[in-house]
């Protein structure tokens, strides 16, 4: 039986800065402050320290199976609700987040699957964000348990409740924006003692409303922290619905009765308190829920059940088979966990065949189209498409360009052998085939009319070219180091060390001078000026140039990578066209003032000596 965890949450990586988006303060933003640690802000104020499987499908994967998960269903943070703001607000910020999550989920390998969630302040828009959500694979909702001085029985959230069980949308309840903040300001007294009375409230709210008698049983519908306070004070409410009228409220049944119309999560952080909430609430209605990976989450998922007095039948139910249920997925619940899989089948060749699709990864690849333009303007899928290809040709260059330096510091240390050579000739040949593609490619998006990019341009401020890390590691890589560009990939702390760590070692540049020093084809003399040591190994590329018949190998590669400088050039030159083509002169999302700096670029090579070597052979 696979073990599903139900109550977990996410942050992406990096989103568009929401305050400066819609202009107004304390939107929620992600600081990066070391590798794979980050802080949520919001605005000025610090809101809660996260790390990288908040972000990282790897990270996530790894600790599920440290943990013995099979599926975690994701969903955002409440301070992402916004309903307290302007409804489009919302609506645009639920939408980024919900196209979010699917990304991740999109490389979870299926074991990662999402709730969404909506502008529950307009009951329209919040239905039409869950049927778009519904029909692109979300598994339903997560809301906040009120929206402002509305409780779950507001006749819109009603209806909106109503709309998630025609579409089939399981319903996470998450409690938020805690009630008696004032008079609880220190010691997370929001997080224990406001949550759980909040998730008591929307529990009791549905019930006393005769919500639950209005709303089909079809409704799923989960409250998280095992309910909060509900199941332990059940007796109270129940003794004051039998003897006070006024306690009565509208439901048709006594509370007790409404026990089968909702599920808890099991996020209670005490054996004897789950067994409780089990003997209460029901072994079918107790789902695994972790609150993963925040600090206040269950360390080890699952371990609160697992070591839990309860029949180890109960806790399967617990572990997965109502989730299964929960979600809709009853053929999870037929199903067996990962671990089950391998023990039953240790020699077995995998149930699915290795196919096109899930060797290229192909849906995950097609997932990954987000325009940010709302509704998304035409071309904005091909500006998507376009960047992408780049990178992923620029992962490749990266990959054979670290081939050629090992290559070449490998003839350096063993100048007789000449395989090292021959490899490295042949990867720079791939190389100047890529980039050859590169240069061309530019005419794809000059496809593009400037007004059609000018639809869309505004949304994508501030992300710029200056921050294609790839781009930047080429460039390192190759030899033309420049340490100020590392301010661009302050927000990546990832990136930032990837660039640090390329300026420190050896470059392209480096490594093939110095195999030239190995052969003894390069002398420079201690105490050399800089323009000494530039004249000294123009020289000796000349040296190799003029005794052609012992040299042809390291010739080749000579003129493969001078290929490599001209063609980066003629990247440069084109990207300025394709600039000045769509923007003219304006300046770039990235603060540069466009064309006119990228102009300075062109003078930039990795190989300068190549090309003076050149001038002295013509002398
Ligand atoms: C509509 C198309 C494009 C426009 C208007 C455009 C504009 C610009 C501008 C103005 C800059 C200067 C930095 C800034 O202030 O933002 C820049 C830099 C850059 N762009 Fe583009 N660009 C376009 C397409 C592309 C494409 C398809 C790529 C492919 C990867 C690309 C890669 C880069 C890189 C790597 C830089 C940094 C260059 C350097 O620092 O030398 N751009 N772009």
């Amino acid at each position: 039986m696979p073990v599903i965890d139900v109550h977990n949450h996410f942050f992406p990586r990096s989103w568009p800065d929401l305050a400066a988006r819609f202009g107004t303060p304390n939107w929620p933003w992600i600081k990066h402050t070391s590798p794979g640690k980050a802080e949520i802000m919001l605005g000025d104020r610090f809101f809660r320290e996260i790390y990288s499987a908040c972000w990282d499908p790897q990270v996530r994967l790894e600790e599920m199976d440290r943990d013995g998960v099979d599926m975690q269903v994701i969903s955002s943070t409440p301070v992402l609700f916004a309903y307290e703001r302007p409804a489009e607000q919302a609506l645009e910020c639920a939408a980024l987040f919900n196209d979010a999550a699917l990304e991740l989920c999109a490389a979870g390998k299926g074991r990662l699957k999402s709730f969404c969630q909506v502008p529950l302040q307009d009951v329209d828009a919040a239905c039409n964000e869950l049927s778009r959500c519904m029909r692109a694979g979300h598994l339903g909702v997560q809301i906040g348990n009120h929206v402002g001085e509305k409780n779950l029985d507001d006749i819109g959230i009603v209806t909106f409740l109503h709309h998630c069980a025609d579409e089939k949308a399981a319903v996470l309840v998450h409690p938020w924006d805690m009630f008696g903040q004032q008079r609880m300001p220190k010691y997370m007294m929001p997080w224990t003692v406001g949550m759980p009375a909040e998730t008591q409230l929307g529990i009791v709210a549905l019930i006393l409303s005769g919500a639950f008698d209005r709303l089909p049983r079809t409704l799923r519908i989960c409250f998280a922290h095992g309910g909060g306070s509900f199941a332990f004070l059940l007796g109270r409410l129940q003794n004051a619905w039998e003897h006070h009228p006024v306690a009565h409220g509208t439901c048709e049944l006594s509370p007790e009765e409404y026990l089968d119309r909702f599920y808890v999560d099991s996020a209670v952080f005490d054996r004897r308190a789950l067994t409780y909430l089990v003997e209460t609430i029901g072994p079918e209605r107790v789902l695994l829920g972790s609150d993963y990976p925040f600090p206040l989450g269950e360390d080890r998922v699952g371990e609160l059940i697992r070591s839990s007095d309860l029949q180890p039948g109960t806790k399967t139910k617990l572990l997965g088979q109502n989730a299964a249920l929960f979600l809709g997925l009853p053929e999870a619940a037929e199903g067996k966990s990962h671990d089950e899989q391998r023990r039953a089948e240790p020699n077995q060749p995998r149930s699915h065949q290795l196919t096109y699709s899930s060797y290229l990864q192909v849906p995950e690849l097609l997932s990954l189209q987000h325009p940010q333009s709302s509704p998304a303007h035409h071309d904005e899928l091909l500006f998507i498409i376009v960047h992408q290809t780049y990178e992923l040709w620029f992962k490749e260059l990266l990959h054979d360009l670290d081939a050629v330096v090992k290559n070449l510091r490998d003839a350096g240390e063993n100048p007789d052998s000449r395989d090292e050579v021959y490899e490295a000739a042949r990867l720079l040949r791939r190389c100047t085939e890529i980039t050859r593609v590169l240069v061309e490619q530019f005419t794809i998006l000059e496809t593009m009319l400037p007004t059609h990019f000018l639809a869309f341009r505004g949304k994508l401020e501030p992300a710029s070219g200056f921050q294609s890390e790839q781009f930047r590691e080429l460039e390192f890589l190759c030899g033309l180091k420049d340490e100020k560009m590392l301010r661009y990939h302050r927000p990546t702390p990832e990136a930032y060390a990837q660039l640090e760590r390329r300026l420190r070692e050896p470059s392209l540049h480096d490594v093939f001078f110095e195999a030239l020093r190995a052969m003894g084809k390069l002398e420079i003399p201690d105490g050399a000026t800089e323009r000494q040591r530039f004249d000294a190994r123009a020289h000796a590329v000349l040296s190799l140039y003029r005794d052609e018949q012992s040299n042809r190998d390291w010739i080749d590669v000579c003129e493969r990578l001078t290929e490599f400088d001209e063609l980066v050039v003629g990247w440069r030159l084109r990207h300025i066209q394709l600039v000045e083509r769509i923007i003219g002169t304006r300046m770039g999302t990235g603060g540069s003032a466009g064309s006119s700096y990228l102009k300075l670029t062109l003078d930039k090579k990795f190989f300068p000596e190549l090309w003076e070597a050149r001038t002295l052979l013509a002398e």
